[in-house]
């Protein structure tokens, strides 16, 4: 299980590549496809640990599929064949993985069904919150046991049943959180509207969309009506804008690099990261090609160079979250001060990514400043080769994968990286295809 990834130095990334299909709009596609009236081809799949548990999930739970291009353990290209709705109680408990995703949008789902259903989810997913989504599906009508080492904390026991349409304004910026309540209200009796605090990834509600479900949108409100018919569509999934930040930092990072990612992903509410690095001084051109599933994609070519620090803004952080670790190692390698705060969610990630990040940046030689909701990097440091630990975060492997590219000396031994499977399964072999002489 435990893989260790090792890294030397890179002097600059020089090509092109196109990195595996979105992470959230893969685990949506395999949701609403398994929900629809009919059968969708849905290609691009990530075939990572996370989505295909949700997968095997709707599975469970009396979807059929069919894999066209990969194989049944790791599906590219396949097709869903709906159930118009009427899902069948489970013969098990449905295993998450490591995915908080998949947990709460299946609960989401779950909560609405006349059967009841256990969700359950790997050491990472069992420590993390649940009661965000358990209150307000609770106000909807379902119940929930939480029956984990931790309170609030899968496993987490779900007796569904007819549900009230409900108004939830929602303490964090939370998308998983949102498509929870969204895809209940999917079948309530009435409109339920979701008020959320600041903008955050919009995928469940472009994708409702693709499939023929009215969902309005003003500002940050956003409402469904129970009931409706989600219309059988095919879908493209694009390139994940998270998988590629790593390559594009690493890129924008090291003067003498030139970088082309094909077909990714270009939602507005995914690429603060970009908005940021150009701040930063960044050299990014950004070409948006076409639509797919009401999703925007495109090319992003970077070119390297020196960046300057800069402060995250706070609207920033719900649309840049997952791409915090590879932004910090970023900011220790620019000239200046680089300031992220309020992003006390990192907090209750696959690992609290606060101080995940620290750690292994302070054992490369970065000088960070921890704050409950943040940290404040001072960079212009060179980095330094260091033995590290994922921690099991696929994105802290991944990112202290290049940092150690970027480091000025020594070979960064990152131990503990099975994890970076559940989201870029590819991830060794990109990699492996840069580090070349
Ligand atoms: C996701 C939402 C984010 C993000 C996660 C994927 C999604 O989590 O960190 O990797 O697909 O909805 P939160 O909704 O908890 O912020």
């Amino acid at each position: 299980m435990s893989e260790t990834i090792k890294v030397s130095p890179l002097k600059s990334i020089t090509g092109e590549l196109a990195v595996p299909g979105d992470k959230s709009i893969s685990h949506r596609a395999a949701i609403l496809a398994g929900l629809s009236n009919g059968s969708c081809s849905v290609e691009n799949f990530l075939s990572s640990e996370d989505c295909v548990n949700t997968l095997r999930g709707m599975a469970q739970l009396g979807v059929r599929f069919e894999v066209k291009k990969g194989t049944d353990d790791l599906p590219v290209d396949l097709v869903i064949h709906g159930c118009s709705g009427k899902l069948q109680a489970p013969a098990g408990e449905l295993d998450c993985g490591n995915s908080g995703t998949g947990m709460r949008l299946l609960a989401g789902v779950l909560a609405a069904q006349r059967f009841d259903s256990t969700l359950i989810g790997d050491e990472s997913l069992s420590g993390r919150p649940m009661d965000r989504i358990i209150t307000p599906l609770a106000k909807m009508g379902a119940q929930f046991e939480t029956r984990g080492v931790k309170p609030g904390c899968a496993p987490l026991q779900i007796t569904g049943g007819e549900l009230k349409p409900i108004t939830y304004e929602m303490p964090m910026a939370s998308a998983q959180v949102k498509s929870a309540i969204l895809l209940a209200g999917l079948f309530a009796s009435g409109t339920t509207t979701v008020i959320q605090p600041a903008t955050n990834r919009d995928h469940t509600e472009r994708l409702l969309s693709s499939f023929g479900v009215n969902v309005k949108t003003e500002g940050n409100t956003i409402s469904i009506d129970g009931g409706q018919v989600v219309e059988a569509c095919d879908l493209v999934v694009p390139g994940d804008i998270s998988s590629a930040a790593f390559w594009i930092v690493a890129a924008a990072c090291a003067p003498g690099s030139h970088l082309i990612i094909h077909n990714v992903g270009l939602n507005p509410t995914r690429t603060a990261l970009l908005d940021v690095l150009l701040r930063m001084g960044a050299k990014i051109e950004v070409l948006l090609e076409h639509e797919d599933g009401g999703e925007p994609l495109g090319r992003i070519e970077i070119t390297g160079g020196k960046l300057k620090g800069t402060e995250i803004l706070k609207e920033e952080v719900p649309n840049l979250i997952d791409e915090v670790p590879i932004l910090a190692v970023a900011g220790a390698l620019a000239e200046g001060v680089m300031t992220i705060r309020n992003a006390a969610e990192l907090r209750v990630k696959e690992t609290d990514r606060i101080e995940t990040t620290i750690r292994n940046l302070r054992l490369m030689g970065g000088e960070i400043e921890e704050f409950e909701d943040g940290m404040v990097i001072t960079g212009g440091r060179t980095l330094k080769g260091a033995k590290l630990e994922s921690y099991g975060d696929h994105r802290i492997a991944m990112a202290f994968a290049i940092a150690g590219l970027l480091a000025n000396e020594g070979q960064t031994t990152i131990a503990n990286t099975a994890c970076v499977a559940t989201s870029y399964p590819t991830f060794a072999h990109h990699l492996e295809t840069f580090c070349q002489p």
